[in-house]
């Protein structure tokens, strides 16, 4: 008998099964109450006892084998179902859930399309830069304490080989290559070394904007910047400019709007004070066009650069920076409908 029993086994597993009809009559063959099987349990009840274990054993085996093998192509083969049409072509697919924006790409996206709806081109560079893209071509002096304001990180300890701090770095190399009249927008992920707390990262985007043209002058600025704030954050924005500095602007100024949480009543997002500052911004410096090789006396422009989460937290009051890079679906699916 237990010849018999190893002789099934191995035409088990020679056999294949390729098809529903396959592991019917496999089921039948050998499973079923009628089937080899069932006849070797009937078998072994006459065997005498000091066998029953072995015998006993090798059965169970045997079965175990056979269940295993229609198990299998049960599985691949999609469920124990007998019906022959393995697929109801005319049932509704099964949903699925879409995807959402990230709200920074959404935000970017947004600033992009205002700018572009009065002629500015998106110009793309590096995130690896050198000291002179990021720093010394927008006036930066080398030891100015001006270059700890942005806090750099350094690749393998050379101090020439850097990741860019802004996308400023982006418009020096379209000025480079391009004479005015240039009109362009630079965005992009940048990266400074600073601790991550809800309200700094180490790495943000950046929308930089840049327009040299022959007299172009602080009221164009002043005028663009409005328009951008009210096409943001609604119609009744009110925007001021405040005095700043920046190596690579002269005049520098921050821009402010009114609190679009508030309307500028006062409260904790603007700190009571009806303001939140939105962006950096100023009349390109001289300096800076004669390092690219524009005439400075010919030309001026108007440059400025907004962080793009600042933008987005403002917009949909975010309180936690933090939030834009921790991929939590519950914060992600709040913006599906947002796009
Ligand atoms: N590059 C500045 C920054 O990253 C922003 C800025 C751009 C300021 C253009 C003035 C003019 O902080």
């Amino acid at each position: 008998m237990l010849v018999k029993i190893d002789q099934i086994i191995k035409e088990i597993q020679s056999l294949s099964l390729k098809s529903r009809d396959d592991a019917d009559s496999f089921r039948l063959r050998y499973l079923s109450k009628k089937g080899i099987i069932a006849d070797l349990f009937t078998e072994f009840k006459a065997v005498p006892p000091d066998q029953k274990k072995l015998l006993g054993q090798r059965i169970n085996e045997l079965k175990k084998i056979a269940q295993e093998k229609i198990d299998s192509y049960l599985t691949s083969a999609g469920g124990p179902s007998s019906d022959k049409h393995e697929m109801d072509l005319t049932r509704p697919g099964e949903p699925k859930p879409p995807g959402s924006r990230h709200p920074v790409s959404i935000v970017r996206k947004e600033i992009i399309d205002i700018f572009a709806r009065v002629g500015f081109v998106i110009s793309e560079g590096p995130e690896i830069e050198d000291d002179w893209h990021v720093f010394s071509a927008l006036n930066f002096p080398q030891d100015h304490p001006a270059r700890d304001m942005q806090d750099t990180f350094f690749i393998r300890r050379n101090p020439d080989i850097l990741l860019r701090t802004h996308t400023s770095s982006v418009q020096v190399r379209v000025m480079e290559k391009q004479q005015p009249p240039i009109r362009t927008i630079s965005p992009g992920r940048v990266f400074r070394n600073e601790a991550i707390s809800a309200r700094a990262h180490c790495i943000f985007h950046q929308v930089e904007g840049l327009y040299i043209d022959e007299n172009v002058s602080f009221a164009d600025l002043r005028q663009v910047l409005f328009y951008f704030s009210r096409e943001m954050f609604g119609m009744e924005t009110r925007i001021r400019l405040r005095p700043s500095f920046f190596p690579f602007t002269e005049p520098s100024a921050e821009l402010d709007i009114s609190c679009s949480i508030c309307g500028g009543k006062g409260c904790n997002v603007c700190k009571y004070t009806g303001w939140v500052e939105i962006m950096g911004c100023g009349m390109v410096d001289p300096n800076v066009l004669d390092n690219c090789n524009i005439d400075s006396d010919k030309y001026t422009g108007y440059a400025f650069g907004m962080g793009v989460e600042r933008i987005a937290m403002l917009k949909y009051q975010i309180n936690d920076l933090r939030l834009f890079f921790e991929n939590d679906r519950r914060f992600l699916d709040q913006f599906s409908a947002a796009y």
